[in-house]
């Protein structure tokens, strides 16, 4: 079977070389659309992401099908979202946060205690109603989001001391992610946030560059981060979700029932992930205790307080502010 990637111009691997460059394997198909991942092959989005491919080639009959690339293989998750809009790579997982570098609006869903729970997040990520406008709304970038995934929820983790109070964040630098909503979230948290990707944060930690970070479990178990900052803090401050971003050339190049499949096998992709999140955080928090790491249960109200001056600064455009408060009336 010849493999060629959508219409863009783009060599997709020869079979077989999915185990050189890292992809996760793919089952054939005459189109193996591309998707950069950041993370490991066994994380909940990519094996969900990997079955959706298999179901897609069945029901296309072997027209398409998804190859995840994990691991950072195809670029960290802003470069991925620029091979996106060029073409290069199909679709890409990448934290909403990155999206507000295209439209600030997309902050709405990214402030820090705004959503209650998993179960609200993923009601308002995939409902149309809420969420279809934004995920439109970069098409002149060359960017559609096709919707989103939820991705645990963020505490920090840092090197010297369990944090129990907004006043032990001082003086610790936290790698946030690429965007300003965060770094000026940590400052209001207490500390310093310094953006990086991340798969530069372990040795950053380690070297003395950053004091710690700011993640889920599953992240901070799975990529070591334990080793060299293991007091990890329940401030659960942010749920930031995994949109699933593609171009709309590549995403139309498949037929209007195509995309229908798609579509709807995406839906039981979020599903299958949202439960796989909830079991890998529970066994990541284990294991980072097993590996030496110490968790504590601050009371997370004054760093909600703390935050809140962020609500104003971020929200300014009326789409943003009713985005918001869409996204709250979801939880009452
Ligand atoms: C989580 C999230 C990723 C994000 C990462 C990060 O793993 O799911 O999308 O890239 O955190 O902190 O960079």
């Amino acid at each position: 079977v010849a493999l060629t990637a959508c219409g863009s111009g783009f060599e997709a691997p020869a079979e077989g070389s999915a185990e050189t460059t890292g992809g996760a394997g793919a089952p054939e198909a005459e189109t193996v659309f591309k998707v950069a991942f950041n993370q490991n092959a066994d994380q909940p989005e990519a094996v969900a992401l990997t079955n959706l491919g298999e179901r897609l080639a069945e029901r296309t009959d072997g027209r398409y099908t998804l190859e995840v690339f994990p691991n950072e293989t195809l670029g960290a998750q802003k470069d991925t979202v620029e091979l996106v809009q060029a073409g290069t790579v199909d679709f890409a997982l990448v934290a909403g946060s990155l999206l507000e570098n295209f439209n600030p609006d997309f902050v709405a869903l990214n402030l820090p205690y705004v959503y209650d729970s998993q179960e609200h997040q993923e009601a308002v990520l995939n409902d149309p109603e809420i969420t279809g406008d934004l995920y439109t709304s970069i098409e002149d970038q060359n960017v559609r989001v096709l919707g989103g995934f939820s991705a645990g929820t963020r505490s920090v983790y840092n090197s010297s001391h369990p944090i129990e109070t907004p006043e032990d964040l001082a003086g610790l630098k936290i790698r946030v992610m690429e965007s300003d909503t965060n770094t000026r979230m940590l400052q209001l948290m207490g500390g310093t946030g310094t953006p990086m990707g991340q798969g530069e944060v372990y040795t950053a930690i380690q070297s003395g560059v950053l004091d710690g970070g700011e993640n889920n479990e599953s992240i901070y178990s799975n990529l070591k981060h334990d080793e060299v900052a293991p007091y990890y803090s329940y401030t659960k401050h942010l749920m930031i979700p995994d949109l699933l971003i593609t171009s709309p050339e590549a995403f139309d190049s498949m037929s209007e029932e195509d995309r229908a499949v798609f579509l709807e096998e995406l839906q039981v992709a979020f599903e299958e992930s949202s439960e796989l999140t909830t079991k890998v955080m529970t066994e990541s928090q284990a294991a980072a205790e097993e590996a030496g790491a110490e968790f504590n249960e601050p009371d997370v109200e004054p760093f909600r307080d703390a935050v809140k001056p962020l609500l104003d600064e971020k929200l300014t455009t009326d789409t943003a502010k009713d985005l918001y408060d869409s996204v709250r009336a979801a939880a009452e």
